[in-house]
């Protein structure tokens, strides 16, 4: 049987559910929106409002559009209403037992053929399934924010769900203008899984004093392109959402790397939960001021490693006299690695100070534990001069970008060996649910899967951490020779 979606109900219209209802009313199709009381529901009405008026300001809708949009949405705060819905979303706060009461709800009040989806962005959809008579008719939609933009949709099914309803979800999804990405029923899904690790593990490294918020944030955004950095993003999505989301993913996988950051505790108990209370790892108040323009003073400055030849001759055209290790005032050792055993060998080891290079619009600035705070500052100042934004930290395995990039890449490798989803769909739920510039495949390719391995092996030997091992299959592809995961039969 297919089934034929015309007339949809949405529970819950706050930020989530508002949008919700708004790409499914554009659509064509009926919605009722369902508050918990009068005033929320006035507040979704006007969040309703509110994102189709400026679609209108901007010209991306006529008045009547936006009319005729309004005009397919209902609004009350009575579940019964949904009687004869054809499918019901909830996007109803992130707490297990709101949802099983819900369902319970909905599955009494709906029709038989109805069916019952969950916008969780990583709570189990098979433990709310299993409060209804019909956990065959129930799905995970995921929608990202803001869901009229955003181009995602993961459709998750689990067990017990019929087979070819997903397939009938991901093609509503594509009617509604989305993507849909069908995964099974794993905490956090895909884009939550990697992500949130991702900018746990950022709030580690920041906890660990590898470097300064706003140094990875500046990694992250320059040196890999992503549209913003780590510690900005975790107060976009909201720290008290983050640690949720990370305490569901902990209680399944056990990995430490999904523990939360205790920072990220610390902050939400103190109610710093990020943009919304106006505060998080940022805060409103701070004063920001350019970043310091002046010539360094440095009398003379000796470039070691590879590509010092390049960097020497750009520092030579900015004026600096450039001398041997043993004369120049600052010793700049091109690496990738901890360049401490380097700086043991020299007869004043305060004068030396780690660069790598990343792209071409920053460079990771590596102080020892004897580099002078003179010598990291002048080198700061030189990378200034060469048109690059310096990220300083501290002298550990892959610095800050490889080290937070390359976990991720791993985490995919092992994801997609799992078989829990396709190489594509892994690349385009990061692309679309997170607007990240390549999937995570895309950037092995580009970086090349020797490169990763091996740089997985060096935070494994750093940090010990067991998830930091590359995994099995890449470790595989390199040694049999493949240059992409894609060229697997
Ligand atoms: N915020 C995001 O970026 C995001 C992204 C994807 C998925 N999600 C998921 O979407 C869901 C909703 O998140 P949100 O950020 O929109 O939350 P929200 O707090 O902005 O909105 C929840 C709304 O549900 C209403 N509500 C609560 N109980 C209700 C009930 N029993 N009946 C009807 N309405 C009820 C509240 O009044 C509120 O307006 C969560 O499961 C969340 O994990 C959130």
């Amino acid at each position: 049987m297919t089934r034929s979606f015309e007339k949809v109900g949405v529970v819950g219209l706050g930020t989530m559910g508002a949008g919700i209802a708004e790409v499914f009313a554009r659509a064509g199709l009926g919605v009722t929106g369902v508050e918990a009381d009068p005033a929320a529901l006035e507040r979704g009405r006007g969040h309703l409002e509110g994102s189709t008026g400026r679609a209108l300001a901007k010209g991306r809708l006529t008045e009547a559009e936006r009319a005729e949009i309004l005009g397919r949405v209902t609004f009350t705060t009575s579940l019964e209403d949904l009687a004869d819905a054809d499918l019901v979303i909830e996007a109803i706060p992130e707490v297990m037992d709101f949802k099983r009461a819900l369902f319970t709800d909905l599955d009494r009040i709906c029709k038989p053929s109805a069916v019952l989806a969950t916008n969780t962005s990583s709570l189990s959809v098979t433990e709310i399934a299993a409060t209804t008579a019909r956990p065959g008719q129930v799905v995970g939609m995921h929608f990202f924010n803001p869901a009229p933009v955003m181009k995602l949709v993961e459709v998750i099914h689990t067990v017990t769900t019929e087979d070819g309803l997903a397939e009938e979800v991901a093609a509503l999804a594509r009617r509604l203008g989305k993507t849909p990405v069908s995964v099974g029923d794993r905490a956090g899904f895909v884009v939550n899984r990697l992500l949130l690790t991702y900018l746990n593990h950022a709030a580690v490294l920041l906890e660990n004093g590898l470097a300064a918020r706003d140094d990875i944030d500046a990694a992250m955004k320059l040196g890999v392109g992503l549209p913003m950095g780590p510690f900005t993003l975790l107060d976009l999505i909201g720290l008290d959402t983050s640690y949720e989301v990370l305490c569901v993913l902990f209680q399944e996988s056990r990995d430490r790397r999904h523990a939360p950051a205790p920072i990220l505790r610390e902050l939400v108990t103190a109610g710093l939960l990020g943009r919304k209370t106006g505060g998080g790892f940022h805060r409103e108040e701070e004063p920001g001021g350019p970043p310091p323009t002046a010539k360094p003073s440095v009398g003379s400055v000796a470039v070691l490693g590879e590509g010092a030849e390049e960097l020497a001759a750009k520092l030579a055209d900015a004026g600096f006299k450039t001398a041997s290790a043993e004369a120049a005032d600052v010793v700049v050792a091109l690496s990738r690695n901890p360049v401490i055993e380097l700086a043991a060998g020299l007869p004043r080891p305060e004068r030396l100070v780690g660069l790598h290079l990343v792209g071409d619009r920053i460079a990771e600035v590596a102080s020892t534990a004897l580099t002078s705070s003179e010598a990291a500052r002048a080198v700061e100042g030189l990378v200034r001069i060469v048109g690059r934004t310096p990220v300083r930290c501290k002298d550990r395995a892959e610095f800050v970008v490889d080290a937070l990039l390359y976990p991720y890449l791993n985490d995919a490798v092992r994801m997609y060996d799992s078989g829990y989803a396709a190489i594509e769909d892994i690349d385009s739920a990061m692309k679309l649910g997170c607007g990240y510039p390549s999937g995570p495949f895309e950037m092995l390719d580009e970086l090349g899967l020797e490169t990763v391995r091996d740089g997985l092996r060096a935070l494994y030997a750093e940090y010990r951490e067991p998830s930091f091992a590359p995994a099995p299959l890449l470790d595989q592809l390199v040694t049999a020779g493949v240059r992409s995961i894609r060229d697997l039969p």
